[in-house]
């Protein structure tokens, strides 16, 4: 009974939120380094420069969509705050943070790779100190017994792909990007067996994420037909390098309830949760779904594909699916339901449940009904990478943080994932509580809006010196890892 044996317990980050260093060991520039701090419903805005020599921003909102005008090119203006340059620093403070996640006794940690690190434009050139930074990563993970798991790209784009090819807008990237994979893959080998090609590829809209200029759905499908052709051609070489590579997709999993059980709100709410099931049915099942054929049709939605992409589809099935899991929402065909912020999204309130002080929905048994409705579907085995409350911590007079409020929130979405497990029957590879460390908001840029176990000393003003110290949360965890999510 229970979570298995091996179950991965552990704690996930991203490296634009995390890693800092970003003109550091030869790293290149990624469209991340060009959005500026904020704050909760403050503007953010992407800075630029035109064809021209004049320098320019536009807003970019919480769903990190905006829209960069044609011709334009990233551009980091002096004297100003971008949060990802340093972030909460893990390319300094790497072996401590790993020895306080050994501590929590993490089996695994889930990280991304910058690929402007790898390839500093995405390109053919590879740089070393990147590659022997996360080297170096990876072997002090290993030494505790800390399984990596490896997001290859985490919502940020080489910058000079960005500038000079649209970023995913051009097919050539998908080359680019195989090249990236290939490296990392052979020179990790033995290293990392977890790896997720995309995170929240569902979520993927215009520059930062793509790079692409545009932001309607003729050029962010073209895109995103891309993208998958270049996630489907790593899963195939990713097998091919090490046939023991677990490699999987990744999708943020916002599920809506009907509102009523009118037929009407019951249909609106199979429509919602086709936005995320269409990206789970090209990576998993291996095609385009027929709603989605059937929605380009009628929208004049033409998607050029090249001979041969069907079957890659097809054949770069993913082995795992790696999602993240905050909140549920509901679906109604009346327009006046009240409205509060979401995951990536203005979401409907659910009048029966609560939500955070940044406005999300706190539904624990919702993860259980995901992991069940996921499991029954593509019947693979599911990885919760993502899940947390993002809440604002209080250094009490006495330096502790006493954060119940996070282990009420982690306590509940456990019990409820070990029902899914005990009594549902899913197969559930892990567990990895976002923002295990304090890192930057992706939705907000802010540090405020903090998830970790581990405090850092890192404020919006751009203050702070980067020192971590342990919240209540953190004894917390480490018990609930010690045995193996019985006590909670
Ligand atoms: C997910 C992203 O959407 O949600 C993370 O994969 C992000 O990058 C997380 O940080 C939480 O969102 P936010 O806006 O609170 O940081």
């Amino acid at each position: 009974m229970g979570f298995a044996k091996n179950f991965l317990w552990g704690g996930a980050t991203a490296a634009n939120q995390y890693e800092g260093g970003y003109n550091e060991g030869g790293r290149g520039l990624s469209t991340m380094d060009a959005i500026t701090g904020g704050g909760y419903k403050k503007p953010r805005l992407m800075t630029y420069k035109n064809a021209d020599g004049t320098i320019g921003s536009s807003p970019i909102d919480s769903s990190l969509t905006g829209t960069l005008p044609e011709n334009t090119t990233g551009y980091i203006l002096p004297d100003t705050y971008y949060p990802s340059h340093n972030a909460t620093d893990f390319y300094h403070h790497y072996k401590e943070d790993i020895a306080l996640f050994a501590e929590m006794g993490f089996r695994c940690f889930r990280m991304s790779v910058s690929w402007s690190r790898i390839c500093p434009k995405g390109m053919y050139e590879v740089n070393e100190e990147g590659l022997k930074f996360y080297e170096d990563v990876f072997d002090e993970l290993n030494k505790y017994g800390i399984e990596p798991v490896v997001t290859i790209n985490h919502f940020d784009m080489p910058m000079y792909l960005a500038d000079h090819y649209n970023g995913w807008g051009s097919r050539e990237v998908i080359d680019f990007f195989l090249f990236y994979a290939k490296t990392i893959f052979e020179r990790y080998k033995g290293k990392v067996r977890y790896w997720m090609t995309f995170n929240e590829i569902n979520v993927l809209s215009g520059w930062p994420q793509t790079g692409i200029h545009e932001n309607d759905p003729q050029h962010l499908y073209q895109a995103h037909h891309h993208i998958f052709v270049a996630s489907a051609k790593t899963v195939i070489l990713g097998h091919e390098i090490d046939p023991s590579n677990m490699i999987g997709m990744m999708v943020s999993y916002t599920p809506g309830y009907p509102m009523t059980c009118k037929p009407e709100d019951v249909y609106e709410a199979i429509c919602f949760n086709r936005q995320k099931e269409f990206y789970m049915d090209v990576q998993v099942r291996g095609y385009y779904p027929n709603y989605k054929l059937k929605e380009f049709e009628r929208e004049g939605i033409q998607i050029e594909m090249e001979e041969g992409d069907l079957d890659l589809l097809k054949k770069g099935t993913v082995d795992y699916i790696g999602f993240s899991y905050y909140m549920s929402t509901v679906c109604s065909t009346d327009p006046n339901v009240e409205r509060t912020e979401g995951n990536q999204f203005l979401a409907c309130k659910n009048p029966y449940l609560e939500t955070s002080d940044w406005g999300w929905t706190v539904d624990p048994e919702g993860l259980r009904i995901v992991l069940c409705q996921m499991y029954e579907r593509y019947h693979l085995p599911l990885f919760v990478v993502e899940n947390g409350l993002g809440a604002a911590d209080t250094i009490e007079a006495d330096g502790s943080i006493q954060d119940d409020y996070r282990i009420g929130y982690l306590r509940n979405h456990i019990a409820a994932m070990k029902k899914a497990v005990e009594i549902d029957g899913v197969d559930l590879l892990g567990y990895t509580p976002w923002g295990c460390i304090d890192i930057v908001s992706a939705g907000t840029g802010e540090m405020k809006k903090r998830y970790g176990f581990i405090f850092v000393e890192r404020y919006d003003d751009g203050t702070g010196d980067y020192s971590r110290r342990k919240k209540k949360s953190f004894d917390w965890y480490r018990h609930v890892i010690e045995t193996n999510g019985e006590e909670l």
